[in-house]
């Protein structure tokens, strides 16, 4: 693991973004796995505002997206699949037909196998993109008793719903959601992961001191030969 400590959001916003435009120009036609949640979205702002610069094209990019909840409408505000839209891809010229998505309301595991065959076929994810959850969650694969392999069907912890609630105002928050499992994101030839605020520093110093354990998810990042974690100081507070 890298670590790369960052004053705030907006900083490593700049600086992941950059890796980004960066590995774009280099890569048109490469293959990124994306998050949803707060933490990237300062680097989704970069990549955009790098493009209406026309300092980069997505064009040539494909994506497939970590998660998405169960038993809402993929058009759903509340959506991922619309949060994406909203924060990175309706802002670019990437092509829609190469943006794929986990569907929350697929046969789980159908929707697993279609997705593991569609990264297989795409050639494997060149660099897939993290959050944290507090409670070490990375995707929606909640701490547990093993680690997951291909994408499947989760519960949402107490701690994920205290969290994630605060955005659903019209409906109660989902209670389910399909993932890719921990395998798929293992397989990612790099992982950057984007940690930000206090609320998660106790989770980052699991991942990164603790053994690694399916009871924080994200401790099997220090399995991987190139995960890149960018932290602010609140969230590198107990390193
Ligand atoms: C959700 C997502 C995760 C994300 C986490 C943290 O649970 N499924 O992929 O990492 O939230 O989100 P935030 O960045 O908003 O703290």
């Amino acid at each position: 693991m890298e670590i790369k400590v960052y004053k705030n959001a907006e900083e490593i916003g700049k600086a992941a973004g950059q890796l980004y435009v960066d590995y774009i120009n280099a890569n048109p036609s490469c293959v990124l796995g994306f998050a949803t949640g707060a933490s990237p979205v300062p680097t989704y702002d970069y990549i955009a505002e790098s493009y209406k610069q026309g300092k980069v094209s997505l064009k040539g990019v494909s994506t497939f997206n970590l998660d998405e909840y169960c038993d809402i409408p993929r058009e759903h505000k509340n959506s991922y699949y619309t949060f994406m839209c909203e924060n990175l891809f309706s802002r670019t010229d990437i092509d829609m037909a190469n943006v794929d998505f986990l569907d929350g309301n697929a046969d789980p595991d159908e929707e697993s196998a279609r997705y593991a065959a569609a990264i297989k076929a795409k050639g494997g994810i060149d660099i897939q993109l993290l959050g944290i959850g507090r409670n070490g969650h990375i995707a929606f694969n909640e701490p547990g008793d093993e680690f997951t392999d291909e994408a499947w069907k989760v519960t949402l912890t107490q701690s994920t719903i205290d969290a994630n609630s605060i955005y659903f105002d019209d409906i109660p928050m989902p209670r389910y959601a399909l993932t890719m499992g921990i395998g798929s994101i293992m397989r990612s030839k790099k992982i950057i992961m984007i940690a930000t605020g206090e609320s998660k520093a106790q989770a980052v110093k699991d991942m990164i001191k603790g053994p690694v354990t399916p009871a924080c998810p994200a401790s099997i990042l220090q399995q991987h030969g190139d995960a890149l974690i960018f932290l602010d100081e609140a969230a590198a507070k107990l390193l």
